[in-house]
């Protein structure tokens, strides 16, 4: 509990607008639903193999994880975030490899859509995929980044800011691989790890000490980073660029 009470303390510290929702029902229906959920899993993580800086929530099962996932969006109101992320996301995206009119783009875990929206300011084709898009979304269709409904090597650019989402790095990893044209660019906004003080969301499901963790994980697999460039907003972290390595 006291726990859950200092990270909410600490998100209202980095953005103050966030303690006007402590008044409202849906956020203490939110409380206690995390405080449940921690009570029944005991918010236990393991390390994946051979990579101990990378951390995995455990989960009784599949299910166990598409639930707790699908079950954050309910709680939120994301009007404010929708516009800012929008704009901070739309000017951080400009000019980089990959960016141009007409490119076919997938975000993945995009829930009420705002990156694709982000991507088609640029004049992007941008659709989403998420497994809880929530009612009558334009923008992101119902999908599990682990098994992507689209053919192999048709995008031109997959986004992702939910890779502490997955349940399966390696399967996402592989999903991406798979989906990617040739010369197609992989961009990720990753929030800072451990190392940097920050703890997962209630809701995450991998974490890394540092975002270099997780840049060596995508080497491993033949993601070669082309650039990465710091943020503060809406959170801090790195927007990283990425290339497949094809001579690997
Ligand atoms: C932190 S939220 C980020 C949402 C969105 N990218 C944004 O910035 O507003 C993580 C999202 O990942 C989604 N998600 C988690 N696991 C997923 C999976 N296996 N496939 C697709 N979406 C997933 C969740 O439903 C949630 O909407």
């Amino acid at each position: 509990m006291i726990g859950v009470l200092f990270d909410e303390a600490k998100k209202i510290a980095r953005n103050p607008k966030r303690l006007g929702q402590a008044f409202h029902l849906r956020r203490w229906r939110q409380l206690f639903g995390i405080l449940r959920f921690n009570a029944r899993t005991r918010n236990r993580w393991s390390p994946l193999a051979n990579a101990r800086q990378l951390q995995q929530r455990e989960y009784s099962s599949y299910d166990q994880y598409v639930r707790h996932q699908a079950s954050k969006f309910a709680h939120l109101d994301l009007a404010e975030y929708d516009r800012t992320y929008r704009e901070q996301l739309r000017e951080r995206l400009r000019g980089q490899p990959g960016i141009r009119p007409a490119a076919a783009v997938l975000c993945l875990g995009a829930r009420q859509g705002t990156e694709v929206k982000a991507f088609l300011d640029l004049g992007c084709f941008a659709v989403g995929i998420d497994l809880n898009p929530g009612r009558d979304n334009k923008y992101v269709l119902p999908g599990d980044f682990h098994d992507v409904q689209f053919p192999a090597a048709t995008m031109d650019i997959i986004f992702t800011n939910s890779f502490d989402h997955t349940f399966d790095p390696k399967k996402l990893i592989g999903e991406i691989t798979r989906l990617l044209k040739p010369g197609g660019v992989l961009i990720i906004e990753a929030i800072q790890g451990e190392a940097d003080n920050i703890a997962p969301d209630h809701y995450a499901s991998f974490w890394w000490q540092k975002i270099d963790d997780l840049v060596a994980l995508l080497a491993q697999h033949n993601f070669k980073p082309l650039r990465r460039h710091p943020f503060t907003q809406p959170w801090p972290g790195e927007q990283i660029c990425f290339t497949v390595d094809s001579a690997k």
